[in-house]
């Protein structure tokens, strides 16, 4: 047999990608590509790209640039783009960029096989559509390896919401569900090669609705599905909008044992202007309502959030109502960008806000969200949280795993295994993780 050939995957950006990234792996698996840990031994290099703030694209460029002597030194290296800016730039990318063999937009990646077997021919290989098929049922002959306890599971792509500063509608289209019959069997078979936990993933995921056995299926309903899955221990779902939390859902956060007490709700702005001109069709206050549903349901939740900070005509009394909202939520978790333009957006033609503004805003909020997420931290000492287990720690004897909230918790114990799901009391707080010992 001949010599497999590398593959070396980089991934940029969110957990679809990190998901889209195995899965275009297992299809050029078939191909007779073994991943590689280093570009410079490869054979094939993919570059999984994100498109979602700053200069996505320049990056992309100024990263391909620097694979011009690895291609010098093996003409039959083969260079590819695939994500959100494979999907955005199109062709311009092999324009700008010779060395580029393969473009690949995110619907497309089930063709991976065929045009990889083109640019072998030393063609060029470009698609960039949106077609109708489920692109994961193509890509499903993989081998039956064996997994860690935790994997992600893309359940429903791309957006139908336009907010105003976003490039997801473009990037990954309109928003379709696969399939729940589909999805259960993929966390069926992820769970025999050894998954506990499963993320769904969707960059609208509660807007979920997939065929099921009888007419379409809300995510509440995939859930109740996935919780009869046995083997499977914990479900968790991102991202999600606030609009599509129905209540169902937030029911099912009270009565669902499986369903994990985290959740990750954006809502970027806490200011009622600046949220009408995102196009979010919601305000504070209705998110707020909205939480206080989800917190009856299931007190101990810890929610997380996204914020933009200096969006076009944001003044400081937005951006005030912005940090009157956190001290509201109390954001175990949050993630806040600086507003950055992302062209063919709406809001990409508006009046900018200054830039040192942008910048002495985001400290501000940040200093605010890190000062909650260490406080609920460090809330947890005393407590006993429930862990998975997934690897070993720094120390040696020490495992590391996350707790139901998603905190990350060592305990050193030689008795622990990877997919291990123990009780855990909490005995201390660290800069970004918890030290417990087993109950
Ligand atoms: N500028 C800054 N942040 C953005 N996000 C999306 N688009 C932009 C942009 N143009 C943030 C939002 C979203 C998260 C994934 O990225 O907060 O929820
Ligand atoms: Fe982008 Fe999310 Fe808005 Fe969709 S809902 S446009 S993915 S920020």
């Amino acid at each position: 047999m001949s010599e497999p050939k590398k593959l070396f995957i980089k991934t940029y950006g969110c957990q679809m990608n990190v998901y889209d990234s195995e899965r275009m792996a297992e299809a050029l698996g078939g191909q007779g590509y073994v991943e590689t840990k280093s570009p410079d031994d490869a054979d094939m290099i993919l570059l999984n790209t994100c498109h979602i703030r700053e200069k996505a694209a320049e990056k992309v460029y100024s990263e391909l640039g620097r694979f011009k002597g690895l291609k010098a030194d093996k003409p039959d290296l083969k260079i590819g783009v695939a994500g959100c800016v494979a999907q955005a730039e199109g062709e311009e990318i092999m324009r700008r960029q010779p060395l580029v063999d393969l473009v690949v937009g995110p619907q497309s990646y089930h063709r991976l096989p065929e045009m990889e077997a083109k640019t072998r021919t030393g063609e060029k290989a470009l698609d960039t559509d949106f077609p109708e098929e489920d692109k994961f049922e193509k890509l499903k002959n993989r081998p039956k390896a064996k997994r860690g306890p935790t994997a992600f599971l893309t359940v429903q792509e791309g957006c139908d919401k336009f907010c105003a500063f976003c490039v997801v509608p473009y990037t990954r289209g309109a928003e379709v569900s696969r399939p729940a019959g589909r999805i259960i069997r993929e966390a069926q078979d992820l769970v025999e090669r050894g998954v506990r936990e499963i993320t769904l993933l969707g960059q609208n995921v509660n807007a979920y609705h997939g065929a099921g056995p009888n007419g379409d299926m809300t995510l509440a309903g995939l859930i109740w599905e996935l919780n009869k899955v046995d083997g499977l221990e914990r479900i968790r779902f991102t991202t999600s909008h606030p609009n599509d939390m129905d209540d169902a859902l937030i029911e099912a956060h009270g009565t669902c044992e499986k369903l994990m007490p985290y959740l990750h709700l954006p809502v970027q702005s806490g200011s009622d202007k600046i949220l009408k001109r995102m196009n979010r069709s919601h305000t504070a206050d209705s998110y707020l309502r909205l939480i206080e549903r989800i917190r009856e349901a299931r007190p101990d939740i810890l929610m997380s959030g996204d914020f933009i900070v200096g969006f076009p005509e944001e003044t400081e009394e937005d951006f005030q109502a912005t940090l009157d909202l956190v001290e509201e939520v109390k954001y175990g978790y949050a993630y806040s960008f600086k507003y950055s333009t992302r062209p063919g957006t709406p809001a990409a033609e508006r009046p900018q806000v200054d830039a040192d503004v942008a910048d002495e805003r985001l400290q501000r909020l940040q200093a605010m969200i890190t000062r909650h997420q260490r406080e609920i931290q460090d809330s947890m000492v005393g407590q006993t949280v429930n862990v998975l287990f997934e690897k070993p720690g720094r120390q040696a004897g020490q495992m590391v795993g996350k707790s139901e909230y998603l905190h990350a918790v060592h305990v050193s114990d030689p008795g622990l295994a990877s997919g291990d799901l123990r009780k855990v009391r909490v005995v201390t707080s660290g800069a970004n993780s918890l030290g417990g010992e087993l109950v």
